[in-house]
């Protein structure tokens, strides 16, 4: 099968005085309906790692594939047309505009992408009512609790039916009640859409809820475990 996302000896630099390196040689193929946590230590490259498979960032070498054609050397803009028609994101800090409504904030990335008024309404409702918080609609982010602004995160996310959602700690801000909720959410996306999802997390339990662990030390691949139905679970090449 060939890879949704394929990352070639990428390395990620940042030059604070001395040379540091955030990731280091790191090869990953993530395929289509794939299921994936990456876990590790504070500091040790997750967030630089999705920003990199979500073509959010460059690496400072290697290559980046997407459905089989290296985009890493395109420019931003090839970029961003890229990310607007396949990935959702969701952070951690939930990122939403705070002076907007729920249905606006939602309704952003159609926006963005052209859709026409006359339709929008009709997704942002659809996408809000599958994420359980549609009553909450003319809301602004400030009058939502932790875990409904986290899902209206997730619903700005899916509103442009992604191919791809990653995460980024979505469940770090949550008690652990909620955060447990969001995270079913998350997970059921996977099993009733099929959707590939990435989702970087220093819990085990959290991660635990995927299908592959990748654990992530000093910049590098420690180790790439996929878990089989049964007890048996093999690793990845
Ligand atoms: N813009 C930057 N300039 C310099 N160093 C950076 C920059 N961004 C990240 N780093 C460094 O790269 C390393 C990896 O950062 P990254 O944000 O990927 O870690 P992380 O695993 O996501 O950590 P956390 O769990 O705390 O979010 C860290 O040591 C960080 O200090
Ligand atoms: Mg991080």
């Amino acid at each position: 099968m060939s890879a949704l996302i394929e990352l070639s000896d990428v390395s990620k630099s940042y030059d604070i005085g001395n040379t540091f390196f955030a990731l280091k040689g790191v090869n990953l193929k993530v395929n289509e309906g794939d299921f994936v946590s990456i876990i590790g230590q504070s500091g040790s490259g997750k967030s630089t790692l999705l920003h990199i498979l979500g073509l959010l960032d460059k690496p400072s070498s290697g290559t980046v594939s997407f459905d089989s054609n290296i985009v890493s050397g395109i420019p931003e803009d090839g970029l961003a047309t890229i990310r607007r028609d396949n990935i959702g994101f969701v952070f951690q800090a939930f990122n939403l505009s705070p002076n907007m409504s729920v249905s606006r904030n939602v309704e952003l990335p159609l926006m963005i992408r052209g859709v026409p008024a006359s339709e929008r309404i009709a997704k942002v409702e659809k996408t809000l009512a599958m994420v359980g918080i549609l009553d909450k609609k003319d809301r602004i982010p400030s009058e939502l609790s932790g875990g409904q602004k986290q899902r209206v995160a997730i619903a700005r996310a899916l509103v442009i039916n992604p191919r791809i959602l990653l995460a980024d700690e979505p469940t770090g801000n949550l008690d652990s009640v909620t955060g447990t909720a969001v995270l079913n959410f998350i997970s059921s996306l996977h099993k009733d859409y099929n959707i590939t999802l990435i989702l970087v997390t220093h819990d085990q339990i959290v991660a635990s809820h995927a299908h592959r662990t990748i654990h992530i030390k000093d910049g590098r691949i420690d180790s790439d475990v996929s878990k089989a139905h049964h007890a048996n679970a093999k690793k990845n090449k």
